[in-house]
């Protein structure tokens, strides 16, 4: 028997007037997981979060968790916590009061609360700071309190509306890796909201990619970025060199451009319109191998960036592809193309998505 998903959305919707922010979502979370819900500004996000957590009715569904029907539930009925974007923390009480808030109301004895909230602030590693007022600290430092303040409570779910938005891009990044940590270490599911693909890919088990009140993907970080089943899905993840063309015989006709070569493709009829795409660090610019698809360009730009460099290559009139290298150890940066050349470049036949 398959485990009990710790969070089931089954058939759920919210209509606001006459439009719908989430629209027919099912989906399963594993217990124990750090699960995504990934998309562009107003999929949807929030509100499904919302609904987990009970802030929001849904219009159809139901709302499950560990296998208890919970759509009637007010949220504090619900084993579950929220951490909002605003930090939304007590001025007026130190550190350890705000993380303590929710045990006392509940009437927890007070020697377990100094020491359930001293482990905690250990945990998010401000163990120093307890006696502090939360104006006093930085963002950094106050989402790390707003999160104690939750995972004390000991929720089987925690819920994360993009958490770390407020925050430089180095701290962002920081924090995402600490994030992870706690979450392994604590092993309580996460459900977490971001619009960054990069920091979904970075941190989850498994992402639903959303586009317009919709799941278009589930999968683990590699199926939406490896193999995206929509085109939705492969332009959002990251830059995907989307070209659009007609299929026929294994070959791609781009509208004003030679034909890929793509193989023959399962599922997809002659003379299909189809979108193909390439992930720029999946194309080779030398040393081609056997059952390659090559074909020749003209470079029109050269980005360098520290550890890669990005050469944008003009295929056919309007159809610029972009390529990723990395400047390694062996890199010989004296042979970097500065634009005007023409060259060759290729791919293996499975890294050319075709999607119709
Ligand atoms: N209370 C509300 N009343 C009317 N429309 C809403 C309300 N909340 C959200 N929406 C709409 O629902 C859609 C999804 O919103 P939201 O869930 O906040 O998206 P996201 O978090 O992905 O940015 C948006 O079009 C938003 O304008
Ligand atoms: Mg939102």
């Amino acid at each position: 028997m398959d485990a009990i998903p710790a969070v089931r959305l089954d058939g759920v919707s919210k209509q606001f007037a006459d439009s719908y922010a989430v629209h027919d979502v099912s989906l399963d979370i594993d217990a124990g997981h750090f699960f995504s819900l990934l998309g562009p500004s107003g999929c949807g996000k929030t509100t499904s979060l919302r609904m987990i957590g009970g802030f929001t009715d849904p219009t159809e569904g139901a709302v499950v968790l560990a296998g208890e029907d919970v759509t009637a539930l007010p949220p504090n009925k619900r084993n579950v916590n929220t951490v909002f974007q605003s930090y939304a923390l007590f001025d007026h009480l130190s550190i350890e009061d705000n993380v303590a808030f929710g045990l006392k109301r509940s009437g927890v004895a007070k020697a377990e609360i100094r020491q359930r909230v001293g482990e905690m602030l250990d945990l998010v590693q401000l163990d120093g700071l307890a006696r502090r007022r939360p104006r006093t600290l930085s963002g950094g430092q106050r989402q790390r309190v707003a999160l104690a303040r939750a995972l004390v409570n000991r929720p089987a779910v925690l819920l994360l509306d993009e958490p770390l938005a407020a925050l430089d891009l180095k701290l962002r990044r920081q924090m995402q890796v600490e994030l992870k940590q706690i979450q392994r270490e604590v092993g309580i599911t996460f459900v977490f909201v971001t619009h960054d693909q990069d920091e979904a890919l970075t941190m989850s088990d498994r992402i639903a990619v959303m586009n317009e009140g919709r799941i278009e993907q589930c999968g683990t970080p590699e199926d939406v970025y490896e193999h995206p089943t929509s085109r939705f899905v492969a332009a959002f993840m990251g830059t995907s060199n989307l070209m659009t063309g007609t299929y026929r015989n294994g070959e791609v006709a781009l509208a004003d451009g030679p034909g890929l070569p793509v193989g023959r493709r399962a599922g997809i009829a002659d003379g299909a319109a189809v979108s193909v795409s390439v992930r720029p660090e999946k194309i080779w610019l030398s040393d081609f191998e056997a059952g390659m698809s090559v074909l020749s360009g003209v470079i029109r730009e050269t980005v360098y960036s520290g550890p890669t460099t990005t050469y944008l290559i003009e295929l056919a009139p309007g159809v610029t592809l972009s390529v990723l290298e990395q400047n390694t150890a062996r890199s010989r940066m004296e042979d970097r193309w500065s634009g005007g050349e023409t060259v060759e470049f290729g791919w293996r036949p499975e890294h050319c998505l075709v999607l119709s």
